[in-house]
């Protein structure tokens, strides 16, 4: 089996459930015998963690530019100490958000320009890029009852933002066909980790 390292990111709106399908991912793959690494952004480690403090938790006005900056500033640390590393080291990165939520929540949710967001995340990734990218795709309705009633700052932002989100990330799949594969989201959990399985086995054949 092929010990190459790969950077394999988890996409969706609030309540799309891909957190838990990249923890189960994770196992799958541990069981095959690969060397994984779970993360997330914002914020995993160290000074990533008080950027994801202050994006989710401040109370105060926070400009839509500055949002933006953060979690570039989060991406730039999370990508030079963190993925980089592990990837060349033959790891399975599994990433719970990346570069594709900057364009769907800042992009397409808060109506900022794409290609400059685009070209923001380039300056941010140094240009590495995922290797595969799901993105969980669930009805806005669901999504929300899932979050439920305990909502961080990005989650209150409503559900018109919260649709724009949803439509943002299915251009983003349109755009980039190789590379993001969309998973319909709104069934059980065991239905959805089979789609997502068939799709992971697809891209681990072709390597
Ligand atoms: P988190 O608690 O990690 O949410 P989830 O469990 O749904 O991933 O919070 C991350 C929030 O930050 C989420 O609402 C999406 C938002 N976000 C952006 O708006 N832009 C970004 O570039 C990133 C990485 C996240």
């Amino acid at each position: 089996m092929s010990k190459k390292g790969y950077f394999i990111t988890f996409e969706g709106a609030d309540g799309c459930g891909k957190t838990t399908q990249s923890r189960l991912v994770q196992e799958y793959l541990d069981n095959k015998g690969y060397h994984t690494v779970w993360t997330r952004e914002p914020g995993s480690y160290g000074l990533g963690q008080k950027i994801r403090e202050l994006l989710l938790h401040y109370d105060g006005d926070v400009a839509p530019m500055c949002e933006t900056f953060l979690f570039l500033a989060d991406r730039a640390q999370h990508i030079e100490n963190f993925v980089k590393p592990a990837v060349l080291s033959g790891k399975v990165v599994i990433c719970d958000r990346h570069t594709d939520s900057t364009i769907a929540y800042q992009g397409y949710g808060r109506g900022e320009d794409i290609q400059q967001l685009e070209y923001l995340n380039n300056l941010a990734t140094g240009l590495t890029k995922p290797d595969l990218t799901f993105v969980f795709d669930v009805s806005t309705e669901v999504a929300q009852k899932r979050v439920g009633d305990e909502k961080d700052r990005m989650e209150s932002a409503g559900i018109e933002f919260h649709k724009k989100v949803r439509e943002g990330y299915l251009k983003i799949a349109q755009k980039f066909p190789n590379r993001v594969k969309v998973v319909d989201a709104n069934n059980d959990i065991e239905t959805v980790f089979a789609d997502t399985v068939k799709i992971l086995d697809d891209f681990l054949s072709n390597q």
